[in-house]
């Protein structure tokens, strides 16, 4: 760590403040501010974690202005074209890629905990037919703890593993029994011969009166998805996640907090948001309405699939899935599908207004994602518990690695606090 000095002015105060700055391996300096308030008596303010860096991390580097995206230092690209979803969540995990025999190991641990203790399913229908399969994963997802019980222990590294295993493996099967509570058809078990992705797809549309078997492009498309949404450092469902878990919250609970935090519109539920909106343009001569209403500030609109945080230049999964968007539709359905047509073309002439061009505002991961389900034929409900099965190992990842930090404390930020100074209480009758 390095020194700088710091300019502290307000009005007539003025003050030098000596800093430390952290050097990260890739990416910006990080003035480390933990003893300021105890030093100084100052905070810092900083609403929406604009420039603020809550943890030290080694699992995923982006950096927004170049498009880049990387797992334990690879890039996202070549993981895309190259690997297998459990072998990225192994990669996430353990900080390595696995080579065959512990990637044999870690998929048959993943398989074999894929099936839910049968009281489990008494959930599913206390849940009213319609409920959103989010609202169902929450709460099934939250009361894994209570049937668990055996590793539990979040001080004992081996039962923390043991719980991510459970969380990984089980997703699936929990999504899939959301889905078919939602239908109304019976629950589907795990099929121990099918990988991670054609499991859950026959979870899914398999019924127990006829054989199933996924077509191999939605498994492979599933398999792409997954990866590109695995894991992007400190977004809100993984920040939510860590912060519940620095109160030595047990995993299944953190989780659903997690969970919880990604069904938002800004955030995971964007896929589903933009289906709906390419829905509502409906046809390529009305996507000019929908752009200036985009730009009306008088107006809450905005175009769904487009901005982000971090991104301030293309989002690299959303070039991925262009291409694999057309794949699928080319395979799977209609290649002249309307919904892509209409995405393209709501794409290019985004891309040449200056209001997006202005705020570097460019599609993201979800922009391509919507109609990549909807072609596998996975309702609108149920993209956002897609993008929750391929980022609970992104989540259980940043857990484990908070819990053997030995730096770990509880999060707890501060305020500006701008409310009525101190007061006197008057009595009813006085008010
Ligand atoms: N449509 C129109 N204007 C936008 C959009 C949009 N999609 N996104 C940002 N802006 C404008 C915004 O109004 C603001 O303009 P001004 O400077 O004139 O006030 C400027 O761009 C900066 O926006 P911001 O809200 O300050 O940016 P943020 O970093 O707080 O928000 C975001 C990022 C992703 C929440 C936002 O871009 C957004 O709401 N996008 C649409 C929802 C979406 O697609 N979310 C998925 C994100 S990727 C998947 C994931 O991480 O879960």
């Amino acid at each position: 760590m390095t020194d700088k000095y710091y300019l502290i002015q307000e009005d007539a105060h003025q003050e030098r403040v000596q800093l430390p700055v952290k050097r990260p391996v890739q990416g910006p300096l990080a003035v480390d501010v933990t003893k300021l308030y105890r030093n100084q008596g100052l905070f810092t303010y900083d609403p929406g974690f604009m420039s603020t860096a809550s943890c030290e991390s080694s699992i995923t580097y982006i950096d927004g202005e170049a498009g880049i995206l990387e797992y334990r230092g690879y890039p996202i690209e070549q993981l895309a074209a190259e690997a297998d979803y459990i072998e990225v969540a192994y990669l996430l995990l353990y900080g390595e890629l696995p080579n065959g025999e512990q990637l044999r190991e870690f998929d048959d641990i993943i398989t074999y905990h894929t099936m839910l203790n049968e009281n489990l399913k008494d959930f599913f229908g206390g849940f009213h037919y319609d409920a959103h399969p989010m609202a169902i994963m929450v709460g099934v997802v939250g009361s894994l703890s209570a049937f668990y019980h055996d590793s539990l222990d979040i001080n004992n590294p081996r039962h923390r593993e043991i719980s991510a295993h459970r969380l990984i493996a089980k997703m699936p099967t929990i999504a899939a029994a959301s889905y078919k509570h939602n239908v109304g058809e019976p629950i589907i078990y795990p099929d121990n011969d099918l990988s991670y992705c054609a499991n859950l797809l026959k979870m899914m549309f398999a019924t127990p009166c006829e054989p199933y078997q996924a077509h191999p492009i939605a498994v492979q498309a599933l398999n792409l998805l997954f990866i590109l949404h695995a894991d992007h450092e400190q977004n809100a469902s993984t920040s939510t996640v860590r912060l519940a878990g620095s109160s030595q919250a047990n995993p299944f609970a953190c989780l659903a907090a997690g969970i919880a935090s990604l069904w938002g519109p800004a955030h995971g539920g964007a896929n589903e948001a933009v289906l709906n909106m390419l829905t509502e343009i409906g046809d390529v001569s009305r996507i000019d309405r929908y752009i200036a209403k985009a730009k009306d500030k008088k107006d809450p609109f905005r175009l769904m699939g487009f901005g982000h945080r971090v991104y301030k230049h293309y989002d690299p999964r959303a070039n991925i899935l262009r291409e694999m968007c057309r794949t699928v539709l080319e395979e799977l359905a209609d290649s002249n599908n309307p919904m892509f047509e209409l995405a393209l073309r709501l794409e290019e002439i985004a891309l040449k207004d200056d209001y997006f061009l202005a705020r570097k505002l460019y599609p993201n991961v979800d922009f391509y994602s919507g109609i990549i389900y909807r072609a596998l034929h996975i309702p609108n409900n149920m993209f956002t518990v897609m993008f929750a099965i391929a980022r609970t190992v992104g989540w259980v990842s940043h857990w484990m690695e908070m819990m053997s930090d030995p730096l770990q404390r509880i999060g707890r930020p501060r305020q500006v606090y701008m409310g009525s100074p101190r007061r006197d209480f008057v009595p009813l009758d006085q008010r």
